[in-house]
């Protein structure tokens, strides 16, 4: 009985896995003592945690633990979470929690809480409110699970992911940031719509901040192998690239009372796929550089190979100088951010260490 329970539950995990298009975490499963399943955690139980751990939890490889300050919230979601199991063939195990004792030892933890924009807010207007959630957060993860990836997810995205890295004392290969996966999908879906092609056709990177100077590289964007300038104009080019720096805004403003949060849960999944099944694929994430791209001591979107432990190296691809100049600038926005955290350090974590170690090269 045991072993047909073990040949279905494999055969379950291969066919999620290849839904998904990921390899088989059955072939990639490290196993640690008894341990045959990974354990993520998700911070924040709100749209884009709960969608999260949904898209988690059917890839049916990791136990996963919903947390929120919100009494009930991460509880009510996780079970209802984990009822959808028998009915889309998952054993993950999803649990809801106020604190952090069931999250210890998370092979990965992501960082969703915080406040979402409204209606005439910029990502940076979140940055005080937020930096406090996350750097509360990141006390906590680095305790109770010290050898944890963390992903960020909150806004202002790169400079919670330089809260996050300066509380935990993680390495940067541990803290990484979710932005860029987002903003190149977006990117990515405006280029099919223009061409009638395929979205999975389309190649492409968004490198830097997210925010308004995100830098959509049209020279490297693809569509089958062909370069993009030479099927699209310059001139709807340019609206494309606008359009994509405006993705969040404008859903936004249609929302009226959150952001996004489809596309954003399934690029964190995304990454999480990469790190927890190894598969040293190269996806643009925010990055704590040290140097590369002429970049020292920041947080910044650049194209990252994620594997095993998380960040397993920068990608440094050939820019224009105009591209380069635009990432420069990109990464002197979020500088001015964490400029504005530094001279407020006591309202943040009375024992945050100065986040600024470095500045921009320019
Ligand atoms: P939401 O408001 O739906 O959920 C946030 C959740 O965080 C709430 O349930 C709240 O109770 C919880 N929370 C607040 N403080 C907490 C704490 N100290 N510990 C644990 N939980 C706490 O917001 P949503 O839409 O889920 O967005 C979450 C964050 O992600 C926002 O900062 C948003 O701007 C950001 N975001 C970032 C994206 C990116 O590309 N990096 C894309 C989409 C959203
Ligand atoms: C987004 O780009 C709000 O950062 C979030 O949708």
């Amino acid at each position: 009985m045991a072993a047909i329970r073990a040949m279905l539950a494999a055969e379950t995990r291969a066919a999620t896995a290849a839904s998904y298009n990921v390899p088989d975490p059955c072939n990639h499963v490290q196993t640690k003592g008894d341990k045959v399943r990974f354990k993520i955690t998700v911070v924040g139980a709100g749209n884009v945690g709960a969608t999260l751990t949904q898209r988690l939890a059917e890839r049916n490889y990791a136990d996963i633990v919903l947390v929120d300050i919100v009494e009930g919230l991460p509880q009510g979601k996780a079970l209802d979470l984990l009822q959808a199991g028998p009915i889309l063939g998952h054993d993950s195990v999803v649990t809801g929690s106020n604190g952090y004792e069931e999250t210890a030892a998370s092979d990965v933890v992501l960082i969703t809480s915080g406040v979402a924009r409204k209606p005439g807010m910029s990502r940076d207007d979140l940055v005080m409110t937020n930096a406090k959630i996350v750097a509360s957060v990141a006390r906590q993860v680095a305790e109770h699970s010290p050898d944890a990836v963390i992903v960020v997810v909150s806004n202002p995205l790169d400079a919670m992911a330089q809260v996050a890295k300066a509380v935990s004392g993680f390495p940067r290969e541990r803290v990484i940031g979710m932005a860029g996966v987002l903003d190149t999908a977006r990117f990515r879906t405006f280029i099919a719509q223009e061409l009638d092609a395929s979205v999975v056709d389309v190649a492409a990177y968004v490198l830097g901040g997210h925010g308004d100077t995100m830098v959509p590289l049209t020279s490297l964007t693809t569509v089958a192998g062909v370069p993009v300038e030479q099927l699209i104009s310059k001139e709807r080019l340019d609206a494309i690239v606008q359009r994509a720096r405006d993705g969040g805004a404008e859903i936004v403003g249609l929302l009226k009372t959150g952001s996004a949060y489809y596309a954003p849960s399934a690029a964190a999944a995304q990454m999480t796929d990469a790190i927890l099944l190894d598969t040293h694929q190269v996806l643009p994430c925010a990055v704590y550089l040290e140097g590369e791209y002429g970049i020292n001591g920041l947080y910044t979107g650049v194209p990252a190979r994620l594997g095993a432990g998380g960040l397993l190296g920068v990608v440094e691809v050939a820019l224009s100088d105009s591209d380069r100049e635009a990432l420069h600038r990109s990464a002197s926005s979020v500088q001015q951010l964490v400029d504005i955290m530094d001279a407020r350090r006591e309202d943040i974590d009375a024992s945050m260490p100065p986040l600024s170690a470095a500045t921009t090269a320019g």
